[in-house]
């Protein structure tokens, strides 16, 4: 077994997922802006902290991604945030892209840059203890789009990148993310996301990305959220599965899902199900930002003080989670 396929494995055992703790600093300020905290780097690192510090990043959060003001932060106790992470368990990880910017060709997608200089900024965030990386490439479903432009391009992007990051000795996550942003079916978006997912892979191999040592960060195949059509759980689950076993490789060691704009519980729900149907050897497992800390979030901001409560808010999501990815949660289970 190779070592990035070690890393990738334990970041997912026994239904082990990952905090996407990565969102940028201009991301994180609308999400303090939301809840009337203010956005200084202490508080930002505060509410962080606070996480990487509960009982639930032992038994259920396989790894962080952190963005780069973070893992260059110390904690209150004067450790680097990465090696308290480490600590508890956990991997540490980064997002290394610099972000969708208006794709020259095709101005209404987005393509996400971050290559020029990468190899440098990886030796840095190696030593600065990361196991593993992202990088997002972001794909808006409607009447022309996603084009060939906008999938070959950040394909392009996102194998080069994996290629890089292998080559540093980390496990790199590939995430092409199908909005679910607007009025499409979940036909098309199964058809895109499957277009999508194969263009990926056709680069990573072309590109010699060892696919053991990798994971993919895919959406699932929902309904657009201002679609007409309405499909059950148990449909996304389906689909979802149908179009990972058609598009992804069999080499890959796991999958693990964004929320993308899920609420808590449907991220949840929909991720057991997945478990509970999975006939496939992917682990399939969660990535997710939003839907593992709005509620903490949400308790922290009443008293940024109360470490202890909001730790028991955000272990219940992390548990929750946890067993979803087994296919063992059950609604009663929620509080
Ligand atoms: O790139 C997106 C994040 O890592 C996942 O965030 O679960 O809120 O979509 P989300």
């Amino acid at each position: 077994m190779s070592e990035l396929n070690t890393i990738a494995l334990k970041i997912l055992e026994k239904g082990k997922g990952i905090l996407a703790a990565d969102e940028s600093t201009g991301t994180m300020t609308k999400r303090l802006d939301g809840v009337n905290v203010p956005s200084t780097p202490k508080n930002r690192l505060l509410f962080r902290e606070t996480l990487f510090s509960s009982s639930s990043m032992t038994e259920c959060i396989g790894g962080v991604i952190l963005y780069d003001e973070t893992i260059k932060q110390n904690s209150s106790k004067k450790n680097k945030i990465p090696e308290l992470i480490s600590r508890m368990g956990s991997a540490p990880g980064i997002k290394v892209d610099t972000g969708a910017k208006v794709l020259a060709g095709s101005p209404d997608e987005k393509i996400t840059e971050g290559l020029d200089g990468l190899r440098e900024r990886l030796k840095e965030y190696y030593k600065l203890g990361a196991k593993f990386t992202k990088w997002r490439g972001v794909y808006s479903i409607s009447k022309n789009y996603p084009s060939k432009l906008s999938i070959q391009a950040n394909a392009h992007a996102l194998a080069r990148y994996s290629a890089l990051v292998q080559e540093c000795g980390m496990v790199p996550i590939v995430e092409p993310e199908v909005l679910m942003d607007g009025e499409h079916s979940s036909k098309e978006c199964y058809e895109k996301t499957s277009e999508v997912i194969k263009r990926c892979f056709d680069e990573l191999i072309l590109y010699k990305v060892d696919l053991k040592g990798m994971i993919l960060k895919p959406n699932m195949i929902l309904a657009g959220n201002k679609s007409k059509d309405k499909i059950s759980n148990e449909e996304v689950a389906k689909l979802t599965l149908e179009c990972l076993k058609n598009s992804v490789p069999s080499e890959i060691p796991g999958i693990a899902f964004l929320s993308g704009g899920q609420s808590e519980i449907e991220a949840t729900e929909n991720l057991n199900l997945i478990n509970k149907y999975n006939d496939t050897n992917f682990i399939m497992s969660y990535s997710y930002g939003r839907a593992l800390q709005q509620s903490a979030l949400k308790f922290w901001s009443k008293d940024i003080q109360n470490i202890e409560g909001t730790q028991k808010i955000f272990n219940h999501r992390a548990k929750m989670n946890t067993l979803a990815a087994q296919g063992k949660w059950s609604k009663s289970l929620e509080i």
